[in-house]
């Protein structure tokens, strides 16, 4: 099978991960006679310099008419900089925004696994870390990130939160059925107490639950509580559903249980081609070191070569790779020696070593 994979490497340290991943798929997909075109597209700070907009009108284009969107990270320094002076339809980030918005994808799927053998990377104690298998299911299309009004003016600030009936119930579902296929339990984290953007989330969730999918144990937690039982009793959740914004921040704090935020892939999917992309973003302050840790954009393209391909054989030989060679030596953000290359390597010849076992 041949696909048509649209790359958009971004900036800073998103072109050092997608060229590790790149050279991993390139070794994985001969194996299981996959075929991956690849079209890479200006996208981030570098369109921004280049075409004047971070999201180039042929980006969009060619991403809406691939099998897949593989990205890696966009974005500048988080303090002043060019990037950040322009007008707020121009950053970076409503570039990232945009693409997504662009190909609906309004699920973002984001798994976090330790896996077996692995607890002793977390800053966790082991046996806190050890076995957490978390499916963090965040709505990513609506909510604060794209309610209206929202504005900047001298005098004021204003982002509005707002959920509608069909968005909600339709996260609700992916949660759902994630949790079918997995340990049967979803937690829906809201602010509830406080926000009726929340107390509406909840309204829909439960009506969900009870119309559709009684079979699966639903609980709740206010997002306050949930961020503290994450770091410390990870491994009693299954998968958790929330809003875009809570999404976002509770998936980098549940990046600390495996490690790093540089092991987190996504997932975002909606009706169309798929995105995936790490959690991270495009650490300026680590980029051009070869230090950076590919695993999460790697993990990405297995969660690529799964739910976006349909390739399941091709994306666990990916994990298997990635696991084994993480269990050899890590990368340095990880407490290891080795630097984006050499852990590349080693996730190559990882994979010969599994598939001939
Ligand atoms: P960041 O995720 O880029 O970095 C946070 C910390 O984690 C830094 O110390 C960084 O060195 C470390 N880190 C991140 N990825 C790593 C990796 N793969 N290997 C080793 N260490 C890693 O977050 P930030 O500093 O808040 O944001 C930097 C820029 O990235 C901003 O412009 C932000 O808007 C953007 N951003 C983009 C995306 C995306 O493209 N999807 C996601 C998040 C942030
Ligand atoms: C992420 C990032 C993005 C988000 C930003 C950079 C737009 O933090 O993918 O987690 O907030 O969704
Ligand atoms: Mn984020």
């Amino acid at each position: 099978m041949t696909y048509k994979i649209a790359v958009l490497p971004g900036d800073f340290i998103g072109p050092e991960v997608v060229d590790a991943t790149i050279q991993l798929l390139d070794a994985v997909t001969p194996r299981y006679e996959i075929s991956l075109e690849y079209t890479t597209l200006p996208f981030g700070g570098g369109a921004l310099d280049a075409f004047g907009t971070p999201l180039p009108d042929g980006t969009k284009t060619v991403c809406a008419q691939s099998d897949a969107v593989l990205m890696g990270s966009a974005g500048g320094p988080v303090g002043d900089h060019p990037w950040n002076r322009v007008p707020r339809a121009l950053r970076v980030e409503s570039g990232i925004l945009g693409i997504r918005k662009h190909l609906g994808v309004y699920s973002n799927l984001r798994p976090v696994r330790v896996f077996g053998g692995l607890e002793g990377l977390s800053p966790l104690k082991s046996e806190v870390a050890r076995g957490t298998d978390m499916l963090i299911v965040r709505e990513l299309t609506g909510g604060i990130y794209f309610g209206k009004p929202s504005f900047n003016t001298p005098d004021e600030g204003v982002s509005t939160d707002r959920y509608t009936r069909p968005e909600v119930e339709r996260i609700a579902k992916v949660a759902f059925e994630a949790a079918r296929a997995r340990g049967g339990r979803v937690t829906s984290v809201d602010k509830a107490n406080v926000l009726d953007v929340s107390q509406f989330w909840r309204d829909v969730v439960v009506g969900v639950h009870e119309s559709e999918y009684s079979d699966v144990t639903l609980d709740h937690l206010y997002v306050d509580n949930a961020a503290m039982q994450i770091a410390s009793n990870p491994r009693q959740f299954d998968v958790i559903v929330t809003s875009n914004l809570f999404g976002d921040i509770l998936s980098d704090l549940a990046a600390v249980i495996p490690g790093s935020l540089g092991v987190l892939p996504s997932a975002s999917l909606g009706d169309g081609p798929g995105l995936f992309e790490p959690v991270h973003g495009s650490a300026p302050d680590i980029a051009g070191k070869g230090v950076a840790n590919p695993v999460g954009t790697m993990l990405s393209a297995a969660m690529m070569l799964k739910y976006g391909l349909g390739q399941p054989k091709a994306a666990e030989a990916v994990e298997g790779a990635v696991q084994r060679a993480l269990g050899e030596e890590p990368t340095k953000d990880l407490g290891g020696s080795r630097g984006t290359e050499a852990f590349t390597e080693a996730v190559v010849k990882a994979l010969s070593t599994l598939a001939s076992v």
